[in-house]
């Protein structure tokens, strides 16, 4: 196995296995590796289903087993104004996996099935780094400020009234080979005032100790702050934190698997042709409840 980290601050391309096939220090090698790096690159692993979801249950308990992120409906490619095409849009803001959910997730992972021939990276930010390169006054400044995370919320900035939020969802988790159901976070009375998720700013990494920003789009409403100083704020902090040196952007080739760390990184995807496919296939791996738990959670 060869782990070469990329210049980013974050991020390595691991090469010279096959993750369906792999060994215990091999699985080992790679939990510590995603530690260390917080995004790995497989390249053209070309897994399916069954072997991705078999290889995910390796890093916790899986929250989706199977998520296809695709425009395509059956014979036909969506277009822009359908509900569901909206959530992909707003993916394309910076965020983190779940934080809308009461327990946030731990690792993600895509695999593309279907490239379009321009666009549709996905990207990459160190929060670790983003948080040791903000100034002592801001330091402080944060130290104890929570938010509020709501993906209606998120979906609202980017032009998304409710019920198109809630269509695309059903129809996200209603597609033919979607092995996902709807969370709590997905529920539009969990996502108002005082209901949705509330969390640190600043994450403490359960597993490596290190802090690092925990912000993103759906965060919202810190409390104590007026709603257009907060949203101001945590503009301005997702601004200087996804800076290089701490992004990597992924030109994704069929078959490439990456898996990150929810608790270390933010991403987003880039847009791309709509009348070209992009298919991608979604993983997801929950956070441990005693340390992705929402602070107004149990
Ligand atoms: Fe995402």
């Amino acid at each position: 196995m060869r782990i070469e980290p990329t210049d980013a601050t974050l991020g390595a391309t691991i090469t010279g296995i096959h993750l369906n096939r792999l060994s215990e220090a091999e699985v080992d090698t790679i939990r510590t590796a995603v530690l260390d790096h917080a995004v790995l690159i497989f390249p053209t692993q070309r897994l399916t289903d069954d072997e991705q979801i078999e290889f995910a249950r390796q890093f916790g308990e899986l929250s989706i087993e199977s998520l296809p992120f695709t425009n395509e409906d059956g014979d036909r490619l969506r277009s822009a104004d359908d509900p569901l095409m909206k959530l992909f849009q707003g993916n394309e803001g910076w965020h983190t996996d779940s934080s809308f959910q009461p327990v946030s997730a731990k690792v993600s992972m895509l695999t593309a099935r279907k490239v379009p021939s321009s666009g549709g990276q996905t990207e990459w930010a160190d929060m670790r780094a983003a948080y040791e390169a903000l100034d002592a006054e801001t330091r402080a400044r944060i130290e104890d400020l929570t938010a509020f995370h709501s993906l209606y919320h998120s979906q609202s900035q980017v032009g998304g009234d409710d019920e198109t939020t809630a269509q695309g969802l059903a129809t996200l988790h209603g597609q033919p080979k979607s092995r996902s159901p709807l969370g709590p976070g997905h529920r539009r009375e969990n996502a108002t005032a005082n209901a949705a998720p509330l969390r640190p700013l600043v994450k403490i990494h359960p597993e490596t100790s290190r802090p690092a920003l925990f912000i993103g789009r759906h965060a919202y409403g810190i409390p104590g702050l007026d709603p257009r100083a907060s949203k101001d704020f945590l503009d301005e902090l997702v601004e200087f934190a996804a800076q290089p040196p701490r992004i990597y952007s992924h030109d994704w080739s069929v078959g490439d698997l990456v898996m990150w760390d929810n608790r270390a990184v933010l991403h987003r995807a880039r847009p791309w042709p709509l009348d070209e496919a992009r298919s991608m296939h979604h993983t997801r791996v929950n956070g441990e409840r005693t340390s992705e738990t929402a602070l107004n959670y149990t």
